[in-house]
């Protein structure tokens, strides 16, 4: 495909012309997100997405993001410009599997990531980001056992900062952040003795990090574990020259955008996700022109999903 030099007044007119509203996450390639309307984190996309009045929203995401859009907003048009996008941590677990690890427990609560099927959500009883996890688990009674999908890194770290006992762990993982290892880690933050250090609770190398705190490699007041949204808000803070970050290269658009007189350097520069790389300028036009790929969901499906996700986009700030 040839993109046109005048993309991007194309797509603000056709988004205009079809009452279009465009979304981006933090990980898109950088000029999808110069020309979003919004970008965000999940929890704050979804915000978006059950909020605006446009009939139909462009998702520039990968497919569980635009999937829950429909869920929140069932009677607008989504549509994702590659339907192909997908995650590799919301295949971690199907909801057959939810099915029977429920079964094995009665009366848990379930609590899963946002990265899932509308089916694993419909057998939710809510649904939670990066970024309010532990405010979700800390809203179940204390009594109560707990089912935390899919992501096993983002549920150790949602364990230790709640202390909760009665938390059981899938042993899902997203291969882009499992792959920014401990060793990793600690190689970039023996480099930058100086650097602040922003980590991703998704990262294999999250707990790496508070070891290097423990070890005293790293103070603890400049290891900051955080979702992409709260990057950009600790990014707007900082006082360190240097920060490393883990967690998906894409970010590291928007931290510069945040603070511009900052360094920020990723730990590991292979950490690019496929899927999220897969929405390119060529099919966001291509999306607003022929109204491509819309994405369609089961009613049924996103009834039992609604509450889940509703009661997600209700906690945390
Ligand atoms: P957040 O934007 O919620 O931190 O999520 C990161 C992620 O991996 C989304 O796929
Ligand atoms: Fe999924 Fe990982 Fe890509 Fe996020 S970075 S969309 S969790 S595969």
């Amino acid at each position: 495909d040839v993109l046109p030099s005048d993309w991007r007044e194309q797509v603000l007119q056709l988004a205009e012309e079809k009452d279009a509203v465009i979304l981006a996450h933090n990980y898109q390639l950088p000029e999808i997100q110069d020309i979003a309307h919004h970008t965000g984190d999940s929890l704050g996309l979804s915000r978006v997405a059950a909020e605006v009045d446009a009939s139909t929203i462009v998702f520039c995401g990968v497919h569980f993001m635009a999937e829950s859009a429909k869920i929140l907003s069932y009677d607008k048009t989504i549509l994702i410009p590659d339907e192909r996008a997908g995650c590799s941590l919301a295949e971690t677990i199907t909801a057959d599997q939810l099915r029977a690890w429920k079964a094995e427990h009665p009366g848990a609560a379930v609590v899963s990531y946002v990265n899932t099927t509308a089916a694993v959500k419909a057998e939710t009883d809510i649904c939670c980001t990066s970024s309010n996890a532990v405010e979700v688990v800390q809203s179940i009674p204390a009594d109560q056992e707990i089912l935390f999908c899919p992501d096993q890194f983002l549920g150790a770290h949602v364990q230790r900062l709640t202390g909760r006992e009665n938390m059981h762990i899938w042993m899902g993982e997203c291969h882009v952040h499992a792959g920014i290892n401990g060793a990793d880690l600690k190689d970039r933050v023996e480099a930058e003795p100086d650097a602040e250090l922003f980590v991703h609770p998704e990262c294999g190398c999250a707990t790496s990090a508070l070891y290097l705190v423990g070890a005293g490699v790293v103070p603890e007041a400049r290891t900051k574990i955080l979702s992409t949204g709260g990057m950009i808000a600790a990014a707007r803070e900082t006082s360190a020259s240097t920060v490393l970050v883990a967690t998906e290269t894409g970010m590291i658009h928007q931290l510069e955008k945040a603070a511009p007189e900052v360094n920020f350097e990723p730990v590991n520069r292979a950490a690019v996700c496929k899927y999220m790389k897969m929405i390119t300028p060529s099919k966001l036009l291509r999306s607003l022109k022929t109204g491509t790929d819309e994405v369609t969901l089961d009613r049924d499906i996103a009834d039992a999903a609604r509450q889940s996700v509703e009661r997600m986009v209700a906690i945390g700030t």
